[in-house]
């Protein structure tokens, strides 16, 4: 049985209704998505409030990495919920269970975590940890980085949009290229040579901006909101022993790219790192606003008491959702499934390539891939209207996607991972089909 079933235009009326009265109410300043008001989710099913079905390839955000509504985390949240809301600083068992658990689940070299609430939060917290442990205040981040919105977030990213309008960005931020192997501006012919050109930048970037108090460097396993760029292979190796070998702290940001996302727990294994610090957010309440930075215990350890803390922070019922969230992706493997049908889904994508006019480049590592749309895979030419025209035409045909990239014109694929085959074909059937009717 097809999941997809749209019934009506989209919006349909009551969505319709509802759209207007919210632009009535709350701020207009959300990005393009499909003009679709969400009701309920089960896995990776989206129901609309006019009874329409969509396949989801949006996982929110890259949010509900278990499954929209997963049974056993909404009963771990129901329970948490009629027991105790909030414990500001104090434990509570759950925040004890949830540190135990997210620890369990660390690289070994990685003995601490501490809860906060959103990914930008986490991301505050390491470039303040980063100065504080060495005392420095000069960070390095990368073209096309994206860590959030919040102000130092935001300073160290690599992306225009976040910052325009809002004056300086924060002193002490050094921003160096990011290899784009499509987009090489060398001109790359290998992915070691793209990986081997953008350390050389880095050390010119470096050398011609800083003034001697590197703290530390934060960089993404692969950027997101940029466009799904995935570094050459190697390329983070490389860039960890550069760090080290400046003396610096090492952060990776695995806000979306952790919990199973890639096909592993944790992006930067893949590639062999050992971080200082990692940024933890999105799937690990996997719909609850929870978020954590985990690290080594000698760099947290610089904080005294009092020096990080958050209102929201350890909550119970925060606490109770990353307890369920591993709990389920250790019970379903879903590190595992991301990896099949990550293949499934490439392998599908790769066919439709062959035959579209557009889809420029396709890359990816288990249930994250970004679909580049160009006016002429020759020339290579941005076509970021045709994104949107395919949001649309994908929404009205039963799939959810939505678009990220340096020139807003990526389609993030990025399903929940409890994604059957079943459901992988179907989406990549009307991903096909829409991708083939763009003009
Ligand atoms: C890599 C990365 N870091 C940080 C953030 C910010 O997270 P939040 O929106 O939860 O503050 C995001 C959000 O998309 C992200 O993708």
């Amino acid at each position: 049985m097809p999941i997809a079933n749209v019934r009506t235009p989209i919006p349909g009326p009551k969505s319709k209704k509802l759209i207007e009265r919210w632009l009535k109410v709350e701020a207009d300043s959300t990005g393009y998505q499909a003009p679709v008001v969400w009701d309920k989710g089960r896995g990776v099913t989206v129901t609309d409030v006019d009874g329409n079905n969509y396949l989801d390839w949006t996982s929110g955000v890259l949010v509900t990495n278990v499954g929209h509504a997963h049974s056993h985390l909404v009963k771990a949240l129901q329970e948490a919920t009629g027991k105790l809301l909030n414990n500001y600083e104090c434990p509570s068992l759950y925040r004890v269970l949830a540190a135990e658990k997210l620890v369990g689940v660390l690289p070994p070299h990685m003995e601490k975590c501490f809860f906060l609430s959103t990914g930008s939060e986490t991301v505050e917290a390491a470039i303040r940890i980063m100065k504080r442990k060495t005392g420095n205040f000069e960070i390095i981040g990368f073209h096309g980085g994206f860590h959030g919105r919040t102000y130092a977030a935001a300073s160290v990213g690599g992306l225009a949009g976040p910052k325009r309008g809002y004056g300086p960005a924060m002193p002490g931020c050094i921003r160096a290229p990011f290899p784009y192997f499509y987009r090489c501006p060398f001109g790359s012919k290998t992915e070691e040579e793209c990986a081997a050109k953008h350390i050389e930048l880095l050390d010119d970037t470096v050398r011609a901006n800083s003034v001697d108090s590197l703290a530390g460097l934060i960089v993404e396993p692969y950027q997101g909101a940029a466009g799904f760029i995935f570094p050459p292979k190697g390329y983070l190796k490389r860039l960890e022993d550069w760090a080290r070998d400046k003396g610096l702290l090492f952060t990776v940001d695995e806000v979306q790219s952790s919990y199973g996302r890639m096909g592993t727990q944790w992006g930067h294994t893949l590639e062999g790192l050992e971080p200082d610090l990692m940024c933890i957010g999105k799937g690990i309440g996997s719909g609850y606003p929870v978020a954590a930075i985990a690290g080594r215990d000698e760099v947290l350890g610089c904080l005294g008491k009092g020096e990080m803390s958050s209102t929201a922070g350890g909550n119970p019922v925060g606490s109770a959702a990353v307890i369920a969230v591993l709990e389920i992706m250790e019970k379903e493997n879903l590190a595992e499934n991301a990896r099949h049908m990550g293949d499934l889904i490439i392998e599908r994508l790769r066919a439709t390539q062959e035959k579209s006019k557009h889809l420029g480049d396709i890359r990816g590592r288990g249930l994250v891939m970004g679909l580049e749309l160009v006016k002429h895979k020759k020339t290579k030419e941005p076509a970021p209207d045709l994104v949107r025209q395919a949001i649309d035409r994908c929404a009205q045909n039963g799939l959810l996607i939505g678009s990220v990239g340096i020139f807003g014109n990526v389609i993030r694929v990025a399903p929940p991972l409890v994604i059957t085959q079943a459901e992988a074909h179907e989406s990549c059937d009307i991903m096909e089909k829409v991708l083939l009717s763009l003009e």
